[in-house]
């Protein structure tokens, strides 16, 4: 997106580069990094790398490996810092930033061991002054960094300085922030497991790096990338502070550039293609953003608001309001799975045939419902023939309380006799004592299996409350996840062949799913890169002509009206129905960080996701709902239709 640099200069105030894939970011950054190696070294000198963890750069480690493995990239010169640590976890805890280190890069390298260096989350408390001092030394020590990689959280710190941290502070014991910790509540397998302080790299520290690269994906990241870049610097976000750095860049990808304004209002920017699409999200926003009905909008709205030319190609304003009134009133259907007999011409869904084969894809149980539970029950009550394929178990989900109270259940009634249940039962439950005492210890396959039942046993009594028969659900427990741990998963063959048995076994009308614009590390954004890879080998099939695949979105990151091309109201009544249905899910209750909201629940984030939607499209001057669950239709950068 370079063409854009002179319009993004007048708001960015930070080098960034857009890509289509962090796949693509990490090999150009991985070559960068390897080139900064070779000139370092062949100078004499040792390259000094600040890393960060996270989900974000998993991606460059791997391809930093890759080119250790096959290019005969060398780290033995190589001098490494690490942002920050967890105070309090052990080396081996799973998710302490030394294990995942070693995991993800250092034991796959050449690095020698006395040239890592990682804060001691281990230090006593009387020690970590002195602890943080020598750490800063030991940095100057070594020359200084000369390139620093960053993650971002939603907080919008770096390493772990949390806003408020000043521009000038330094290696230093913190405390988290409210939402990181609820960020980090999946990994711990609740919030209250997470270490409550840290010790990170100052910003001070990390200004005096030589050069620093940012890197964030997914949607999620969105929201704290586009005023990091064109906001004033301000210590309540930490990651905006690096404006005064002489050499820093973002490199980040699609969903996470969504709002930019390059991206999200370009026409405010720089003069814009207008495409159907571009036209109906300008005058939409116009409408949200002036609070007036599309209806209302006159002529100087929109030429005071950077589409002046909008007008003069395809106004005037009477006329664009009515046609955008009109496109967005034809993706209002009650009908998801299509109309019978109605005229279709201007209908989200074809009217035939009456009934449809229909593949709900839920990444992990519950998914299904926080983001299309009162379609999915639409879908069924209308008669169509609806499939719910759970793609992961969701095991990992599971707090070991529930699965130590399931396996007391399963001993109180077996009874004695029952001797193969009751060992097994035991097996399970000792191991989850025993992983209190030792956090390192990961879950075996029996436990893993017990947490999955439990998953499983949740996802049926919420299809209940909807109506929906037992029989649709299939539990396909995609064997990257049994293999895998967050972060750490990645899809293969074996995925890739349940998902073409199930599509050619059904042969679809709908396909929905969820999970294109998230951090590719995470469960749905791997799901959904196997589904797409399996739809793309099934496009010669007669059947895939007459199948439409629409993409919902979890709570909190729903379609705009603008972006959604089938809007499903719903009543009161099924509102209340569908947060019954998420209710179900009781070992997930308190677990799923919202995105901004302190302790909401996840049913009640739903709801109110689903409500705020049908307050925008009454704002624009639609009819007014209690409720409104949107879908985009998936056109795989235009996939082919043969
Ligand atoms: C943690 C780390 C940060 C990281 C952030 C984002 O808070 N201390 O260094 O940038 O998480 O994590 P992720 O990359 O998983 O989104």
């Amino acid at each position: 997106m370079t063409d854009h640099k002179s319009e993004a200069e007048q708001r960015e105030r930070i080098q960034t580069e857009v890509h289509p894939s962090a796949d693509l970011v990490c090999r150009i950054l991985a070559k960068q990094i390897a080139d900064l190696i070779h000139t370092r070294n062949a100078k004499g000198n040792f390259c000094v790398l600040g890393l960060a963890t996270g989900s974000t750069p998993v991606r460059l480690y791997r391809e930093l490996i890759r080119l250790h493995r096959e290019e005969g990239l060398s780290f033995a010169r190589v001098i490494t810092f690490n942002l920050d640590e967890y105070c309090g976890l052990s080396r081996e805890h799973p998710e302490s930033y030394w294990r995942f280190m070693h995991e993800q890069l250092f034991n796959h390298i050449d690095l020698p061991a006395a040239q890592i260096n990682m804060p001691d989350g281990l230090v006593p408390r009387g020690e970590a002054f002195d602890s943080c001092r020598i750490y800063e030394e030991k940095i100057l020590a070594a020359g200084g960094i000369d390139l620093q990689v960053l993650g971002i959280g939603r907080t919008g710190h770096i390493g772990f300085n949390e806003p408020g941290s000043t521009r000038d502070s330094r290696t230093r014991v913190v405390t988290l922030d409210g939402l990181t910790r609820r960020d980090a509540a999946r990994d711990f397998l609740g919030e209250a497991n997470v270490p409550r302080h840290a010790i990170t790299m100052g910003i001070g520290t990390i200004m005096a790096a030589r050069e620093i690269v940012l890197l964030a994906w997914g949607e999620a990241k969105a929201g704290v990338i586009a005023p990091a870049v064109e906001d004033v610097p301000r210590e309540s976000l930490p990651a905006s502070l690096l404006q005064a750095h002489p050499q820093v860049r973002f490199l980040i990808d699609e969903a996470a550039a969504a709002e930019l304004t390059r991206v999200k209002t370009p026409w405010l920017v720089r003069s814009v293609d207008w495409t159907p699409a571009l036209v109906r999200r300008a005058v939409t926003w116009l409408s949200l953003e002036l609070k007036r009905p599309l209806l209302k909008l006159v002529d100087e709205h929109y030429a005071e608001h950077g589409m002046a030319d909008l007008l003069v190609e395809q106004g005037p304003a009477y006329d664009l309001n009515i046609r955008i009134f009109n496109e967005t009133q034809h993706t209002i259907t009650g009908w998801p799975g299509g109309k019978p007999d109605a005229d279709d011409t201007h209908r989200p869904e074809r009217a035939q045939p009456p009934q449809k084969r229909v593949i709900v894809f839920a990444p992990e149980p519950s998914d299904e419902m926080l983001g299309m539970g009162g379609t999915l029950a639409r879908l069924v009550a209308q008669g169509h023939a609806v499939t719910i394929a759970y793609l992961s178990s969701g095991n990992l989900a599971v707090p070991d309380e529930e699965a130590i109270s399931a396996a007391d259940l399963i001993l109180g009634f077996v009874g004695e006799l029952d001797a193969a249940t009751r060992a097994r039962a035991r097996r399970v439950r000792e191991r989850l004592c025993a992983k209190r005492a030792n956090l390192a210890l990961a879950d075996d396959a029996e436990t893993r299996q017990l947490k999955a039942l439990l998953r499983r046993g949740e996802a049926q009594a919420a299809l209940q409350v909807l109506g929906v028969p037992a029989a649709s659900a299939r539990f396909l427990d995609l064997p990257f996840y049994e293999r895998g741990r967050y972060r750490q998963f990645e899809a293969g063959e074996k995925d890739l062949s349940v998902l073409l048995a199930l599509l050619r076994e059904i042969k679809p009308h709908q396909v929905f799913v969820t999970g294109a614009a998230q951090d590719p590390s995470s469960v749905a954004a791997v799901c959904f890169s196997v589904l797409a890879t399996a739809l793309a080998e099934v496009q010669k099939e007669p059947w895939w002509r007459d199948c439409r695949v629409w993409l919902y979105r979890l709570p909190g990151k729903t379609w705009s009206p603008y972006e959604s091309d089938m809007a499903v109201p719903m009543s009161p009544d099924q509102l209340h129905q569908k947060a019954q249905a998420i209710y179900q899910h009781k070992t997930q209750r308190s677990q799923m960080p919202g995105p901004s909201q302190a302790s909401q629940e996840v049913w009640s984030l739903a709801e109110s996701s689903n409500r705020e939607l049908a307050r925008q499209y009454d704002a624009l001057g639609l009819a007014e709902y209690e409720a409104i669950e949107a879908f985009a239709r998936w056109v795989e950068r235009e996939r082919p239709r043969t």
